[in-house]
């Protein structure tokens, strides 16, 4: 039973005085019920300073490290989100220059992402990379099945190979009946290794799924190393197991930082790439992208058509309706910012996760696990193996919340559970003097520590906190 603060109010006794103000009026003084619509309605003013006041408790997202979404933006994007806050994105015809411009994106990301065939290929908006991932993992469905059905075999256990994923592939396996053959992590394996992705393979794979930036590590897959393998596979075996790039974070770091890194459409193999807008996309929160190699990568039957200008455009989202500002503010940080405004955020992101991670070394308690170079930016680190430092990972995290940081504390996935890391991201938004500030905080919190000893330190469970995985 939620808590009920305020007691209700009855026959719109909230009304002010003219010119009254907000927090002497009745409705500020005695409440409203929270947990029922009201009988009476009430000012909007008044609605509106009990809501601000309430979102006060959540978390400052600036100081929130746990998230890859992005959480700063430019004042014009603010503007472009309010004047968008009526279009709906799935009405085409309605709003014909919203879909121009998302069109305008995909061809942007395709190219982005080295298709070959960057102006005439497939690809859309999503809410995110959840479903994007659903999409592109449809397509590898329907066109193995596709491929079963002609040759006249069972297509009725599909498998997908992929390392320590994100829980949108679970979902993706759990809600399309696929089986997911999940590569764990292990002590010295913290990527996909070839042997384990081919040892796994079978007619009925429908496709591999490396990641560019491990949501648990921040580490880069090496597409290329399992390409190649698959290539290798192919020759022995005749299949041909195509490959979806879940770079949710990554497309927009890789393109910028390690220009010459094969992982996307440079590779033949790979055939769909998710990607997050709102994540290093840098647009507000609801915006995701898969974008094809080529029209042909995906099948028709997943495409409905809808009423476009008098003509046809394709769709094939999960979705039907959905805000169109955050494709228009894709579109503007595109145009903004350019492949230079990128790279240099990007760099600026990079140079302040090694700032960190090289501090956080310096303290002698922990060991890195990521360094913050040749992934995401961001950096990890645990307790150092043997080491009892008289608080938990954990008690750091709560302590830290105290001066508004939000940062992950979380065992590692399948083999390495018995390892707890601790991670921040640096996102577009964050400042060199922050990172001081960050690492100022933790040294009071290990002086805290050393002061006031931990005698039962907290558990994952009591510390709360999400870790975005
Ligand atoms: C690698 C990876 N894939 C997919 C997702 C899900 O993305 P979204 O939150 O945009 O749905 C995430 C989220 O962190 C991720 O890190």
């Amino acid at each position: 039973m939620p808590l009920q603060i305020f007691k209700h109010q009855s026959n719109g006794s909230d009304k002010p005085h003219l010119g009254e103000d907000i927090y002497t009026s009745p409705y500020m003084r005695e409440g409203i019920q929270l947990n029922k619509m009201p009988e009476t309605s009430h000012l909007p003013e008044n609605v509106y300073a009990l809501l601000k006041d309430e979102l006060l408790l959540d978390g400052n997202s600036k100081q929130n490290l746990a998230t890859f979404c992005q959480t700063w933006m430019d004042e014009e994007v603010h503007k472009l989100m309010d004047d968008c806050i009526d279009k709906n994105m799935i009405d085409k015809d309605e709003y014909p220059q919203t879909a121009a411009i998302e069109a305008r994106c995909v061809n942007i990301l395709a190219d982005l992402f080295n298709s070959p065939a960057a102006t005439t290929t497939i690809g859309c908006s999503t809410t995110g990379s959840s479903e994007a991932a659903m999409l592109g993992g449809l397509a590898l469905k329907w066109q193995w099945r596709k491929k079963r059905k002609a040759a006249g075999k069972d297509d009725s256990k599909p498998n997908l190979i992929c390392g320590a994923v994100q829980i949108c592939w679970h979902k993706f396996a759990r809600y399309f009946d696929v089986e997911l053959r999940e590569i764990p992590l292990e002590p010295g394996k913290l990527t996909m290794q070839p042997e384990d992705v081919i040892s796994r393979i079978d007619e009925n794979t429908i496709g591999v799924v490396p990641t560019l930036g491990v949501t648990f590590t921040c580490m880069y897959e090496d597409v290329k190393l399992i390409s190649d393998a698959l290539d290798k596979h192919e020759k022995e075996t005749g299949l041909n197991i195509p490959m979806h790039i879940d770079a949710a974070s990554g497309a927009f770091i890789a393109p910028f930082i390690t220009p010459d890194l094969l992982w996307d459409f440079r590779l033949p193999r790979v055939k769909s790439i998710n990607a997050s807008g709102h994540k290093y996309g840098l647009s507000p929160l609801g915006v995701g992208w898969v974008i094809w190699r080529d029209r042909t990568d995906l099948p028709e039957e997943l495409i409905f058509n809808v009423n476009y200008l008098g003509g046809n455009m394709p769709t094939f989202a999960l979705n039907f309706s959905r805000p169109g500002g955050q494709i228009v503010a894709q579109y503007y940080n595109f145009l903004r910012l350019g492949r230079e405004g990128y790279k240099k955020i990007m760099e600026a992101n990079m140079s302040h996760a090694q700032y960190i991670a090289d501090a956080i070394k310096e303290l002698g308690l922990f060991d890195l696990f990521y360094d913050g170079r040749g992934g995401l930016p961001g950096a990890s680190w645990r307790i150092k193996e043997g080491l009892n430092p008289g608080f938990s990972l954990y008690d750091l995290s709560d302590r830290l919340r105290m001066r508004g940081w939000q940062i992950a504390a979380y065992p590692l996935p399948s083999n390495m559970g018995d390892v707890v890391i601790q991670r921040v991201l640096v996102r577009h938004g964050f400042s060199r003097d922050m990172a001081d500030l960050l690492i100022n905080d933790i040294k009071r919190a290990i002086d805290y520590f050393q002061k006031h000893p931990i005698s039962v330190p907290l558990t994952r469970e009591e510390a709360g906190g999400y870790a975005h995985n």
